[in-house]
């Protein structure tokens, strides 16, 4: 021990340098690339980027499947055949597994591998209601290996030689695999075994590859190819940080084609567009695939493919009449190449576009193919098809979890910085919160509260009296939110260092000690939520009498779960660290921070019996994160690129099943000016996930510093948040049973409409709400596409828009006070106007229906309304209301009937207090409900139409009613 003192200090002392640099590093000093790989320096994404190279260069698939293998159990709803790597003899195991919901399973092992390779099981990853398998209608064999298996509207079409498959939907052909033959699974083997390492070796040692010898530059091309996919197979170094790899090589790659799709969606995390970009071939824009590995990336850059904070391999295309998911279960390093083809605008034909099989044989139509690489583990693939986005987005969360319901506080504002130093920097805010009439939820503590780092204790000076500062603030309904992250200080008289080492559940070194590594606290360890034992221990933590100075409205900030490791390899976990039973890190990586994610949540379901509904914010997320709360964009910058980013950002992360989403308000890094952060306010207030947060070394900048206009116009963006909050909740609960995002993408909510298909830069708020940002400084106007299948309304005017008919865009006049934002014709939109301190002090507060009408003069939506905190609404306690306006009557029907004496259901609000009818051609003079009570209309001229608003109709939510317009 003591003789291993002087290098720790001397460590001590070079990472408190790291610690120093990063909080005070520059604003403005973007992230510096070389700290994280790049293809060329991940050894597998060389070798597979080189296989499907080698394949273009003319070869063809090695991969068959064994004749006369094949079998179908059309009752389990699976196809089994044995598949075997002709040049490698590797035999694999190919089994397809028919589900619910269009959705198929594909898996692709080796059947005999050296030894058990790594599986993502279920449990760690998919819902627990796993949808089950359904029968296969009929099996049809050409007699020439091509074999079409039919499961409702759909088809699997498998090739025997050279093995692909296709999945059809109608007819047409959705899905292909390997239909470019880049399928490349790298079996287990033995090192000795193997002549390939030698060579390898034998070439870095000599500091560089062969020279090619004479032939003709595709010969040449071809050695060098060769060459490449032995790279570093049984170990590798970046910055000189070695992984020592002893299980060998053991990538997977293989492609995936789209025909008929232009845009391809999803496996975020990138600051990049919503349709992706192409990173092969002609038309590239990139030349790295996307990275999918959680890291820490500071100040990370615009218009990247670089790795971020989440991963979720989950992609979608599509085209007019079908679209089509993949999600591969899989949590170690990806990457991905995306590349468009060419090709005319439009659906093909079903006769231009399918061709028999070949290699290939879209490349030439408007086709999107990708090429996905990972690390290690297994390929298990899920296929989703469907003739509209929100069928994939419904299959894909009912197997990965669909969104967990969020309390009403938590889709309210929340004020954070890192950090408010002390109990009474807290009750200031909040007291200023209240003088500037500005209302808030939420006040987040940053980790300067806690005792040295050390989670769930608290600075005894700066907060001595942690449970009168959270009760003060929840006397106005507000709440409190704590940082607690997974690295744990080594200090053994730290209680939770103490009993997580003596049971032995922190992450492992290669050597078998617990991996030590440096964070905020300086040396830490990490616990190890692979272990279902650690995960109920870390949960149990959160027990009141545990985490001494919490109370019920305290909940919880999950930061620097990638891991963030300042000390390792690109400022994460080594690879070959190890988990309970002896698993890689680098197998699980990718899903580390959503099982600590998932272990708070239980720890706070725990804490009250199961009673009320968790609030944890995450930074690592991977499919399925939201079963357990929100997540944020991590570090952005005070600059408007970053505000432009956070729109595709957030649309292509709600679409991977995660909805609850924000970036940052203002950007973390760096001083917004007050224009930028009034325009960032403007466009959040319209966001999922709602929170301004800032860096330590940053100016103050809570609302009221800035002084008019902005203190009044940032007012007035928070407090629209506060009335449109009755129809986010409505689509929060949506949500919880569709896995349909909060924040949608334009082709989400026009299938139809191909002009939508590519639009990342504005999006809707449910189906109703279109916003568009203002993203850069002085822009004095904005174009907005407004599809022109209905009638769009300016959102404060509400006057009908008078877009171009010929392109769908409208130019709008956007000074300080004004974004872009439009009504759909057709949406009804439940609000509250009263705004109070608190939307908690809104749950009584009666409602105003917006009544937007179509072409038609028509409209629908709905209106969800609970306790807002507890899980009461699983037994029926909460109000459900459908609205439809028609030929001048607005129905109500509930969908659920409550038992409206109920005291949970008494306890809320349910008075209609307004309707406001937008888009009339003739102003109305009275309304009827049901027949009587007449009331009294006002109308307005808007624009060409009127808005006709009746005053307290006497209706009520949960009843079932007409009001009459006349
Ligand atoms: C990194 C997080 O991304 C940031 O939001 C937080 O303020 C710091 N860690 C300090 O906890």
């Amino acid at each position: 021990m003591v003789s291993r003192k002087p290098v720790i200090a001397r460590k001590g002392l070079f990472f408190a340098l790291l610690l120093v640099l990063a909080i005070f590093s520059q604003p403005g000093e973007m992230v510096k690339q070389e700290d994280f790989k790049q293809c060329a320096q991940s050894a597998f994404c060389v070798r597979q980027r080189a296989y499907a190279d080698l394949t273009d260069t003319g070869s063809t698939t090695p991969y068959e499947l064994v004749a006369g293998s094949l079998e179908v159990e059309s009752e389990q709803g699976i196809v089994t055949a044995s598949l075997i790597d002709t040049k490698r003899n590797i035999p694999f195991s190919f089994t397809v597994n028919v589900l619910e919901r269009n959705t198929a399973r594909v898996v692709i092992k080796e059947a005999r591998p050296l030894a058990p390779r790594y599986e993502l099981t279920g449990d760690l990853a998919l819902d627990e209601k796993y949808p089950k398998s359904v029968p296969i209608d009929n099996v049809k064999h050409d007699g020439k290996g091509v074999t079409t298996v039919k499961f409702g509207e759909n088809a699997l079409v498998v090739r025997s030689k050279p093995f692909s498959f296709e999945l059809r939907v109608g007819g047409v052909p959705a899905i292909s695999f390997n239909d470019k033959g880049y399928l490349y699974y790298e079996h287990w083997r033995q090192k000795e075994a193997t002549g390939e390492v030698l060579e390898n070796e034998a070439a870095e040692a000599e500091g560089a590859v062969p020279e090619p010898e004479s032939g003709s530059e595709k010969e040449k091309k071809i050695r060098e190819l060769e060459k490449a996919l032995k790279k570093d197979l049984w170990e590798e170094s970046f910055n000189g940080k070695v992984d020592s790899k002893p299980h060998g090589p053991a990538s997977i790659g293989f492609d995936l084609s789209f025909p008929g799709s232009k845009n391809v969606y999803g496996i975020p995390q990138h600051a990049s567009s919503f349709s992706l970009k192409s990173t092969r071939g002609p038309n590239k824009e990139y030349d790295e695939p996307y990275r999918m590995y959680n890291l820490d990336v500071f100040e990370y850059t615009m218009d990247s493919p670089m790795a971020l904070y989440g991963s979720i391999p989950f992609m979608m295309s599509h085209k007019k009449g079908a679209t089509a998911g993949v999600y591969w279960l899989n949590a170690a390093e990806m990457w991905v190449d995306v590349e468009t083809h060419g090709g005319h605008d439009g659906v093909l034909s079903k006769a231009a576009e399918y061709l028999p099989f070949g290699k290939g044989k879209f490349a030439n139509s408007t086709t999107t193919s990708t090429h996905w690489m990972s690390e290690s583990g297994v390929l298990d693939l899920f296929v989703f098809l469907g003739t509209k986005p929100t069928d994939i987005f419904d299959s894909f969360t009912a197997l990965t979890g669909r969104p967990t319901m969020p309390q009403h506080f938590a889709i309210a504002y929340h004020q954070c910085r890192w950090n408010y130093m002390d109990e009474q920097d807290v009750s200031d805010v909040d007291a200023s919160f209240d003088k500037y009439d500005i209302p808030y939820d939420v006040l987040w503590l940053d980790i300067e509260h806690t005792d040295g780092k050390r989670y769930f204790t608290w600075d005894k000076v700066k907060f001595a009296n942690p449970v009168a500062m959270q009760e003060n603030l929840a006397g106005k309904g507000r709440k409190m939110v704590t940082i607690i992250d997974p690295h744990i200080k080594r200090d053994d008289d730290y209680y939770i260092n103490k009993e997580f080492k003596d049971k032995g559940m922190f992450i492992k070194d290669k050597d078998g000690k617990d991996f030590d590594g440096w964070c905020w606290p300086g040396s830490s360890n990490w616990i190890d939520y692979t272990d279902e034992k650690a995960r109920a221990l870390w949960a149990s933590k959160f027990a009141y009498d545990q985490y001494k100075g919490s109370t019920p409205s305290l909940y919880t900030w999950n930061d620097m779960n990638e891991p963030s490791v300042f000390s390792g390899p690109e400022t994460t976990m080594p690879k070959d660290a190890l988990h309970v039973g002896g698993v890689e890190h680098r197998d699980v990586h990718n899903v580390y921070g959503t099982l600590f994610h998932r272990s708070t949540f239980q720890g706070h379901l725990d804490r009250n019996d199961g009673r009320d509904r968790p609030f944890i914010l995450s930074r690592a997320f991977f499919a399925g994160t939201q079963r357990y709360g929100a997540i944020w964009t991590g570090d952005n910058f005070a600059q408007w690129s970053h505000l432009e980013a956070s729109v595709p950002m957030l649309l292509t992360i709600g679409a991977s099943g995660v909805v609850f989403g924000g970036a940052d308000v203002g950007g973390f890094f760096g001083n917004p000016e007050p224009d930028l952060l009034l325009r960032w306010y403007q466009v959040a207030a319209f966001q999922p996930f709602f929170r301004a947060h800032a860096h330590i070394d940053t100016k103050r900048r809570e609302p009221w510093l800035f002084g008019e206009p902005y203190t009044g116009l940032i007012r007035s963006a928070i407090r629209e948040r506060y009335k449109i909050m009755p129809y986010l909740y409505t689509l929060f609960e949506q949500s919880t049973r569709s896995g349909i995002p909060i924040m949608r993408a334009m082709v989400s909510e026009f299938p139809e409409d191909e002009a939508s298909f590519s639009i990342g830069d504005q999006f809707m708020l449910g189906s109703g709400i279109l916003v568009k940002p203002v993203v850069s400084k002085d822009q004095q106007s904005v174009d907005v596409y407004l599809p022109a299948s209905t009638i769009w309304y300016d959102y404060v005017t509400l006057e009908k828009a008078s877009p171009s008919s010929s392109t769908g865009i409208i130019t709008v006049k956007t000074p300080l006070e004004k974004i872009p934002i439009f009504l759909r014709g057709g949406s009804i939109i439940p609000r509250r106007e009263r705004v109070r301190r608190s939307s908690s002090l809104m749950l009584r507060d009666p409602y105003t229906l917006w009544v937007v009408l179509d072409p038609e003069g028509k409209a629908s939506g709905h209106l969800y309304a609970d306790d807002g905190h507890s899980y009461d609404f699983c037994n029926g306690a909460y109000i459900l209301s459908e609205f439809t306006y028609a030929d001048g009557t607005l129905t109500a029907r509930a969908i659920n009937k409550p038992d409206l004496d109920s005291d949970a259901i008494k306890a809320l609000g349910s008075r209609i207090e307004r309707v406001v009818i937008v888009g009339l051609k003739v102003p109305a003079e009275r309304a009827l409900l049901d027949g009587k009570h007449e009331r009294m209309v006002e109308s307005k001229k808007t624009g060409p139409l009127y808005t006709s608003t009746v005053r307290d109709p006497a209706a009520y939510l949960g009843e079932s009613w007409e009001l009459k317009i006349v």
